[in-house]
């Protein structure tokens, strides 16, 4: 695609130091974080993995505390996987998750948070988070959707108006938006059943972040997949 961005991860290390700022560029990545661990069940068994594909600075790992998996994140930024490392993720690895360095079937839980979006093949990485996870595990992903509600909302407002919370400028690229339909049948054709549902923020507590008498925002389920969406499946 012309013109798209490849730096995303130059980024992402120059903002690791704010990775856990509840009033930083990355607030938003915790509240989803949060909606996305509701959908973890505790571990079935004694010693399950669970895999956390672009887990930046870790801001999924506490909302895993006490759920019995040995968890495990993969990203790109080696500064942000360090912050990985002290909240909650047993290990981490430096890869690109288009080539996921893990065997077939190796995982109970594997998740996809908030980076398909950010790069070029996102269907690739779906394929791949299929293929590391076992029969009867739980593939969990949220993205945004390629719709103009999601271009305005993700890009437009949330990335101009001078709110706390607000990611840098240039942090998404409407062109790299996932197609709903198409994440579906990629999960599909490789054996889980995803269902999607849509996600956006309370609106009452948004207000009261924004007045600074709240520190985080609740994301709650919505049944227009629009702009923000998850998809929870389970391989068959
Ligand atoms: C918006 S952040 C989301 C981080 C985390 N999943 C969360 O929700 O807090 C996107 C992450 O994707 C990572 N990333 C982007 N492209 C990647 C790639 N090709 N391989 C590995 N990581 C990548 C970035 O380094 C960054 O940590």
């Amino acid at each position: 695609m012309p013109g798209i961005r490849s730096d995303f991860i130059t980024d992402y290390d120059s903002l690791a130091d704010a990775w856990w700022d509840p009033r930083g560029p990355l607030a938003p990545l915790g509240w989803i974080a949060r909606a996305r661990a509701a959908h973890v069940p505790r571990a079935a068994r004694e010693g399950a993995w669970l895999l956390d594909v672009a887990c930046g600075g870790g801001l999924f790992g506490p909302h895993l505390t006490g759920k019995g998996y040995q968890v495990v994140g993969v990203d790109l930024s080696a500064r942000s996987l360090r912050e990985a490392l002290g909240h909650g993720f047993d290990t981490v690895a430096q890869a690109d998750i288009g080539r996921l360095p893990f065997a077939d079937a190796s995982f109970d839980v594997v998740t996809a948070g908030q980076c398909l979006e950010h790069v070029l093949d996102p269907f690739r990485v779906v394929e791949e988070a299929c293929r590391v996870l076992r029969p009867g595990g739980i593939l969990i992903v949220d993205t945004i959707a390629t719709t103009v509600l999601a271009r305005v909302l993700a890009i437009g407002v949330a990335e101009n108006l001078p709110l706390p919370g607000k990611p840098p400028r240039g942090t998404h690229d409407h062109r790299l938006f996932v197609d709903r339909r198409r994440l579906v049948a990629t999960a599909h054709a490789h054996g889980v059943a995803l269902r999607l549902t849509g996600l956006r923020p309370h609106v009452r507590d948004g207000l009261r972040y924004l007045v600074g008498r709240r520190e985080e925002v609740r994301m709650i389920p919505t049944r227009s997949t629009g702009v923000l969406y998850m998809g929870v499946g389970r391989k068959c």
